[in-house]
């Protein structure tokens, strides 16, 4: 079997509001994993255009992300940060997987379907081979694992079908050129922590989202202390008092929500944060969830409006990051293009 050497990469979009979802359920395990693994994190400006985004709000939030993910602790001089558009090594593997992948695959993400609606036909073409791209980000590094929250989940499995067909339709040249019997790795999803699938403030069956039209739905990493003690307090509950036990909280999707949200927020297990709280009621939970939200989020708040009043240095991170991005994934192109039997300029 082909070895290959352990390698995260993951990816987020600019578009809208960075909210409490994308940190607990992604940009924390981004953190953490700086401990163990080389890791590349993108800002994903390409998969942004699949759906229409203003020009000049598109920069400001491939910005503002950068300077989220600086200021939750990730090092862009140890690990790489930069955006995706910067090396296209993206754009030109996403071809080749278009033509691996099959639209049928495309046509299966739920992700697709909620987001072109009803009027498919209207989408753009980029929204259907949005995992197309996806896969190119993770396999143009040939990483190994890739942190994300649930909602990823079936594109992460789309992504290793992919490989698994290149990987096949391939074989016999993959061989030939000295690869092995596998070019690409069948990459694993860490989806992991309490918090994989943050819900909506205002309706606990339902993601928190960067494109719901209520902002009391989420809170934003931008959001102020004021704004935090807010939306907690109004977030939707049931009249009855927290549990003893995790159990308790099945049939119950706020409480087992904001419950999972103190969790995450504090590195503890529900089950850690029911024998503190349980038996009490939202009355009394709220303001200590509203209270450790503000500890937690409010550094890292301050800190994304520092770096954000210094665009020209955000930009330098990203610059930086391209180069060496590009670095490991020019050689990996150069491979698949060899492997499909493409001439290179040598
Ligand atoms: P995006 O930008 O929608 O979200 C970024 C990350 O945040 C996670 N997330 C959540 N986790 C828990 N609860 C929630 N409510 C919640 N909402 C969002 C997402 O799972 C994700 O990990 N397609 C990806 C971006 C992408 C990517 C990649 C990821 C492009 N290429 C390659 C990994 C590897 C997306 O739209 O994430």
């Amino acid at each position: 079997m082909t070895e290959f050497q352990p390698r995260v990469f993951s990816g987020v979009q600019p578009t809208g509001n960075l909210h409490l979802g994308n940190y607990l359920g992604a940009i924390v395990n981004f953190v953490a994993l700086q401990q163990s693994h080389d890791c590349i994190y993108c800002v994903v400006d390409m998969h942004a255009i699949t759906v229409w985004q203003d020009p000049k709000e598109l920069s400001r939030q491939i910005r503002e992300v950068t300077a989220a993910f600086v200021a939750a602790g990730i090092d862009p001089v140890k690990h790489i940060v930069f955006n995706q558009s910067q090396v296209s090594a993206h754009a030109e593997l996403a071809w080749i997987f278009n033509c691996v992948a099959r639209i049928g695959w495309m046509n299966r993400m739920t992700q697709f379907k909620d987001k072109a609606g009803k009027d498919k036909e209207n989408a753009s073409l980029g929204l259907l081979a949005y995992p197309s791209l996806m896969a190119a980000d993770i396999l143009a590094y040939k990483a190994t694992h890739v942190p994300v929250g649930e909602d990823q989940k079936q594109h992460l499995e789309l992504t290793r079908d992919i490989a698994q067909k290149f990987n096949n339709d391939y074989a016999e040249s993959i061989a030939e050129h000295g690869f092995g019997d596998a070019f690409f790795p069948l990459t694993e999803p860490l989806i992991t922590g309490p918090a994989t699938r943050i819900m909506s403030l205002r309706d606990g069956t339902k993601k928190m989202s960067k494109s719901d039209p209520s902002d009391y739905s989420r809170i934003n990493l931008t959001d102020d202390a004021e704004a935090i003690a807010t939306k907690i307090r109004k977030a939707k509950t049931d009249a009855d008092a927290l549990p003893g036990e995790t159990d308790g909280l099945k049939g119950r999707p706020e409480a087992d929500n904001l419950v999972g949200i103190y969790a995450a927020l504090s590195g503890l297990s529900k089950q850690d944060v029911l024998n503190q709280f349980g038996g009490q009621q939202f009355s009394a939970f709220k303001p200590a969830l509203a209270d450790l939200a503000v500890e937690k989020l409010g550094p890292i708040g301050a800190e994304m409006r520092r770096l954000m009043a210094d665009p020209g240095h955000i930009d330098q991170i990203l610059a930086n990051g391209a180069l060496r991005a590009d670095a490991i994934a020019r050689p990996i192109l150069d491979g698949v293009k060899d492997v499909v039997g493409f001439i290179r300029r040598k």
